[in-house]
């Protein structure tokens, strides 16, 4: 009997292990609590941040005197489907409504919204145009035409966090081949769930967002206060593999550069400087598109947030494969506007004066320099040979310890894709 009971409880446990193995995938702000308790997927999440902070640090470094190595430049086109799953007629939302989310996310993630006006001046030298545009598919997996919006009539009432509905069988919808195409299944959700999104290293099955028929797209069914589209522009940032602004702790870290710690998750639309975990002089970067704020008062993804989500897409990056999607026909029409810009390194600038230099050398920006930010001092052949931290927007760099030669200067942040040649005499 005893070893029927102990017997029973290990097969329990098989049984069960591989369900509690998945939870992390759900959303990223299970993944921190979640990485012990699954080493596999610890491991796997581990190395796609080593290779991301290895793409994001190399991408800062001179090559012989203005390159930067390993920088991807071009806009991203991802082909999206859209799998609607509905209950009655008003979950089965419109083209239109569908239409209105994708043009959201295009001005989102190129820097075209117009509401990056309301960036408070103080950081607005962060907002990032991240190159990145969504179309959706006009081929599908198996190279016949589609509309890229898949419907499917379902008897479950609501969905919930258990990724129901990315299965036929469970009464939502089969996604696509996670390395063609992005996934983004809409449905009706247990009250509270907006969305949510698979990070980067899960399950191929799960990969995706998922977003709630009242929070998508800005018509229809789009219900204030998150009737911008917002939602879907914050959960594709997971996907992404941003993690949120507070760093889902209280001061936590969201493994970017420039953007401020902050104490915990924002609500609402509040307005002016709210200062946390010692964040001086301009306080929590609120209206990023990773912190929790109404729609209306999301503007921005910044600089190291773009770097982050551009980083998946390098060789070897976790979602490389997308760039070779078939699923865009060539010449399908894109919305270029503006026309398929090089997204470069367009960060605030600095100033160096005199230059060349002695001992020393005067640093003032074109632009608020966050104080903190690391400035960085690499040598003709890509070594770091100084580090400091900036004290404000204007700043005397000692520069006595470097011999005479040809110099870059990197701001980590701000500006850190622009690098100034500094001559040292
Ligand atoms: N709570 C969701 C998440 O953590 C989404 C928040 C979206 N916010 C918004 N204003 N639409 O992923
Ligand atoms: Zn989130
Ligand atoms: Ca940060």
């Amino acid at each position: 009997m005893r070893h029927f009971l102990r017997l029973s409880v290990i097969l329990w446990l098989l049984l069960r292990l591989p369900a509690l193995a998945q939870e992390p995938c759900r959303s990223v702000e299970y993944k921190q609590a979640t990485l012990q308790s699954d080493p596999a997927l610890a491991i796997k999440f581990q190395e796609i941040e080593n290779f991301t902070q290895k793409q994001v640090k190399r991408s800062s470094v001179v090559v012989n005197g203005g390159g930067h190595a390993g920088q991807l430049t071009a806009t991203i086109n991802i082909p999206v489907v859209v799998h609607i799953v509905y209950n009655n007629a008003s979950q089965n939302i419109s083209d239109a409504q569908i239409q209105s989310q994708i043009a959201v996310l295009n001005r989102d993630y190129r820097k075209l919204n117009s509401d990056t006006s309301k960036i408070p001046s103080y950081y607005s030298g962060l907002a990032a145009n991240c190159g990145i545009r969504f179309v959706l598919a006009n081929v599908d997996t198996n190279g016949r035409s589609t509309t890229g919006i898949v419907r499917r009539q379902t008897n479950k009432q609501y969905f919930s966090y258990d990724d129901a509905i990315k299965f036929t069988a469970k009464g939502g919808d089969d996604g696509w081949d996670r390395d063609r195409y992005l996934n983004i299944w809409v449905g009706h959700f247990t009250e509270g769930v907006l969305g949510y999104a698979s990070a980067p290293g899960c399950e191929k099955q799960k990969d995706g967002v998922a977003i709630d028929f009242t929070a998508f797209g800005t018509v229809g069914t789009a219900a204030a206060p998150f009737n911008l589209g917002r939602t879907a522009t914050h959960e594709i940032g997971h996907w992404l593999n941003l993690i949120h602004i507070w760093g889902d702790a209280s001061c936590g870290n969201d493994q970017v550069d420039d953007t401020p710690q902050q104490g915990a998750a924002t609500r609402g639309n509040p307005s002016g400087m709210v200062f946390s975990c010692g964040n001086t002089p301009y306080g929590n970067l609120y209206m990023d598109f990773m912190d929790f704020t109404d729609d209306v008062g999301m503007h921005l993804f910044t600089f190291g947030q773009r770097d982050r989500m551009r980083s998946l897409f390098a060789e070897g990056g976790f979602r490389n494969a997308l760039l070779s999607s078939k699923g865009i026909a060539p010449g399908t029409p894109l919305d270029d506007a503006p026309a398929d810009e090089v997204v470069a390194g367009d960060g605030i600038k600095i100033q160096l004066y005199p230059n060349p230099a002695f001992n020393t050398v005067q640093v003032s920006s074109s632009g608020n320099l966050l104080p903190g930010a690391q400035l960085e001092v690499y040598n003709q052949t890509g070594a770091r040979v100084l580090t400091t931290r900036v004290p404000g927007s204007t700043f005397q760099l000692d520069v006595s310890s470097l011999s005479a030669g040809l110099y870059f200067i990197v701001i980590k942040g701000a500006a850190h894709k622009m690098p100034t040649k500094l001559i040292k005499m």
